[in-house]
């Protein structure tokens, strides 16, 4: 049956249903294709699972120690049953939240497989989507009058090392793990492989990371990336860097034979289960962009204009499937602008520099802005100020002094160039930092800002005052 639309949306993910409410809310008849669940990666295998997941192990943690808080308890067991059906309930109940989001935006939601056809007797342009079911009902087709493709990205695997789903694995599958494995091996010391490694140590397995370049997390400010390394392997986590892994096999035992070169010599050995945690591929197959002038990078993901518009005008694409920050918060962020650009709205516009990113390992990252590999690159002027987390009372309270503060600031105008966080739950505080980049805040700004005491936020204060020469508790 064919249906007319001002906005059809390909992927019912984080990035395409918050793109499908703005597009209602600017008067846009809409609709999503999804083939699995809405909620896509983020709900379902990423985001919100994977931090369910981390936040029992750091419970589970937090129990460890809790005499040291005056309460006594019997000594702890990770249950990982308990744990996933846990995140099963949070998944399930925001899941419901969407669909009910949906309705009561009267956005109609197509549960099938879309594609993108060519010009047809339906349209002379490409952008029919055609929506294809696995039972035998009759395709949909869709004729609207935009487009947005939002299908999102997939775990990536190398030539050499597929995922055989049951030894060799990617995120996708360690989300829905039924047992714990005694040891693995993760492939990729980037955000995926550091979470990850985190919570399986933390839960109680044996971690080594192999990462192919000088250091994890290379995007990242070196100094909070060192200062990580420290405390994961402090924590008795493995971390080998440029060494990259040239074979995994499994041996007539259970375990896998992992073979790595680091500095032209080869290495040995073994674990019970492998994770690739080496990127994420676009998910383009069988969309139907070979029906459109819709053009690809390198890489293989979409490429568009400063407004999100592909070669084909009226079909946009946002989020993962584009590449660049592969960030739920980004893919919301481009999704926005595109169906403001279809309403012709104007809006305020961020810069990459106001975009933050998080790790949710223990201890967590939270960053903004320049890293100093990148001011010192681009030239800047600049000064650097660090804060440790033992200056704070409040982190004395909460029995986590281990982290900093770092800011960067331009010297000829006194912008924030960068600000950087490691330590317990520093990924609530950057938001802070978000609002200050937002409003082009300056570190004098900054330092007369009025921070509650005690809490962990008073390390801007210091951090900014520590720019002025009036450091305090620093
Ligand atoms: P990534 O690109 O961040 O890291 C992959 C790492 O694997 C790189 O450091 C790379 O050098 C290494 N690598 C590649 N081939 C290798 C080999 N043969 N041997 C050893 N190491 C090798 O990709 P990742 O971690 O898979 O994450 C994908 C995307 O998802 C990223 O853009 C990330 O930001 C995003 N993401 C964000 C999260 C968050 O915001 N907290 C959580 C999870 C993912």
């Amino acid at each position: 049956m064919a249906h007319n639309y001002d906005l059809v949306i390909l992927g019912g993910g984080t990035g395409g249903y918050m793109t499908a409410i703005r597009a209602v809310q600017l008067g846009l008849k809409t609709a999503v294709v999804e083939k699995e669940a809405l909620g896509g990666t983020c709900l379902h295998k990423g985001c919100i699972p994977t931090k369910a997941l981390l936040k029992s192990a750091s419970v589970f943690q937090q129990v460890k120690s809790a005499a040291t808080f005056g309460v006594e308890t019997s000594e702890p067991t990770f249950n990982l049953m308990q744990a996933i059906e846990r995140k099963d309930n949070i998944v399930a109940s925001l899941h419901e939240g969407v669909t009910h989001l949906m309705k009561t935006n009267r956005i109609d939601v197509y549960e099938g497989y879309g594609r993108i056809l060519g010009p047809s007797i339906f349209s002379p342009i490409a952008g029919t989507i055609s929506v294809e079911y696995d039972d035998d009902r009759e395709n949909d087709l869709l004729i609207p009058k935009n487009v947005v493709i939002a299908t999102g990205s997939s775990p990536a695997v190398l030539p050499s090392i597929k995922s055989d789903h049951e030894d060799i694995l990617t995120s996708d599958d360690l989300v829905n793990l039924t047992e714990l494995p005694a040891s693995i091996v993760i492939v990729g010391g980037g955000v995926i492989g550091i979470e990850w490694a985190s919570f399986l140590h933390d839960a109680g397995v044996e971690v080594t990371i192999l990462e192919a370049q000088e250091h994890i997390l290379p995007m990242f400010d070196q100094e909070i990336t060192k200062q990580l390394k420290r405390s994961l392997e402090k924590k008795g986590i493995t971390i080998v860097e440029q060494a990259k892994i040239e074979s995994a096999t499994k041996t007539e035992a259970t375990k896998l034979q992992v073979q790595y070169q680091k500095k032209d010599q080869i290495h040995q050995m073994t674990a019970d289960k492998l994770l690739l945690a080496v990127g994420r591929k676009a998910n383009t197959y069988k969309i139907g962009l070979e029906n459109t002038d819709i053009q690809v990078d390198q890489k293989g993901f979409i490429s568009v204009n400063q407004d999100f518009q592909t070669e084909e005008s009226h079909i946009y694409a946002i989020g993962d499937v584009i590449g660049g920050r592969q960030l739920a918060h980004v893919a919301t962020y481009e999704g926005k602008k595109a169906v403001e650009h279809i309403a012709d709205v104007t809006t305020s516009t961020l810069s990459d520099q106001e975009i933050p990113s998080c790790i949710y390992s223990n201890p967590e990252v939270a960053m903004i802005g320049f890293t100093e590999q990148e001011v010192k690159q681009k030239g800047y002027d600049y000064q650097t100020e660090k804060i440790s987390l033992q200056a704070i009372g409040k982190a004395h309270v909460n029995g986590h002094t281990d982290g900093f503060m770092k800011i960067i600031i331009d010297t000829k105008t006194d912008d924030i160039l960068g600000i950087h966080l490691l330590g317990e739950h520093v990924t609530e505080l950057i938001g802070q930092a978000s609002i200050a980049k937002y409003f082009d805040s300056s570190a004098l700004e900054l330092s007369e800002v009025m921070y509650p005491h005690p809490s962990v936020g008073e390390i801007f204060g210091e951090a900014a005052q520590a720019v002025q020469g009036r450091k305090i508790h620093g």
